[in-house]
């Protein structure tokens, strides 16, 4: 079989040869370019929402991705979506570090009729064309039900509690807290002894809180972060202190390499699953570039990973 450099240089020989066998290694041009605006880029779970978003894209021949590192801050988030308008990608998908704050960018976006995706954090908007990302309330009702449970069971719990939040202008963490909330608030013997502490999902912001808390309450019971590298800054924290047998830790995310890994450790006591939405979000961006309905909302299931459940998820995620 002839190949193109042959081919090339049969047909125009010198310089015409030399120009197609040069390009003959390239990739030919894809059908659509995709835009992706992540939030940042250090955090494991981000690392593995890219990654198998990345992965997804690369199965299909048709798809050209670039994925825009947020950096973690809204005004950095704000111009990677501008960029991708002004190179009138074919659409973006945006994981938004807050949610009023990428509101505008969203709705600008949409405005110049390129399609939308907002991933696993909200905007308060609805000039979006689907959002795709686990049912936040519903985990943090989970964790509610998961702590009354830990802390003697419904109408009967004691106990203090730590709450850490994420970045308390996103969706996770308000709708985290909120179904947290309802269970706990429920039960007349438990108090939230530390609230409204935003470690912004940092390990170390959630240690430095930690740290406080344990000075001013000579008895904690249970922390509940919004996510698991704050549950694990936490517990270093009380580990520090001497003090980490007198409470239970619960998390949110559940990937192999952390939440899992530190529930299997015995750092937390459970992880509740939040499934990055990166290879879902590639079927569903071609399913809307082909022209088709989409469902505005699509949401990721979880579960919970404790002592019982935990090599059981380890061996199915390997
Ligand atoms: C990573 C992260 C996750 C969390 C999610 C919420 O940036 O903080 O740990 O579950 O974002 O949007």
């Amino acid at each position: 079989m002839i190949d193109r450099r042959t081919f090339g240089l049969a047909l125009g020989g010198g310089l015409a040869g030399l120009a197609l066998a040069s390009c003959g290694r390239k990739e030919p041009a894809a059908r659509w370019r995709l835009g992706f605006s992540q939030v940042t880029t250090t955090e494991p779970w981000r690392v593995l929402f890219s990654r198998e978003m990345r992965d997804a894209a690369a199965k299909h021949p048709d798809l050209q991705l670039t994925i825009a590192d947020g950096q973690d801050r809204t005004e950095k988030q704000v111009s990677d979506v501008e960029a991708f308008v002004r190179q009138k990608v074919d659409l973006i998908l945006i994981s938004p570090k807050e949610s009023a704050g990428l509101t505008g960018a969203v709705e600008a976006a949409s405005a110049a009729g390129i399609p939308v995706m907002v991933l696993d954090r909200g905007v308060e908007t609805q000039a979006y064309r689907q959002f795709i990302g686990s049912d936040n309330l519903k985990i943090g009702r989970m964790a509610g039900a998961y702590a009354v449970d830990l802390l003697g069971g419904k109408g009967k719990a004691q106990g203090k509690i730590v709450e850490i939040w994420g970045g308390m202008a996103s969706t996770p963490a308000q709708e985290r807290h909120k179904g947290f909330a309802e269970a706990i608030d429920a039960e007349p013997g438990v108090a939230r002894v530390v609230d409204r502490q935003d470690a912004d999902w940092k390990q170390d912001r959630a240690y430095n809180i930690m740290s406080s808390a344990l000075k001013a309450h000579p008895k904690i019971d249970l922390v509940y972060a919004h996510n698991d590298p704050m549950a694990y800054g936490a517990y270093l924290a009380a580990k520090d202190a001497g003090r980490q047998t007198e409470m239970k830790f619960l998390g949110i995310d559940g990937i192999p390499t952390e939440g899992a890994k530190w529930v299997k450790d015995g750092a937390l006591t459970a992880t509740f699953v939040y499934e990055p939405p990166g290879a879902e979000a590639i079927e569903q961006a071609l399913r809307i570039l082909k022209g088709e309905t989409v469902p505005k909302r699509i949401e990721l299931g979880t579960e919970v990973v404790d002592a019982r459940t935990v090599d059981a998820f380890l061996a199915k995620r390997a």
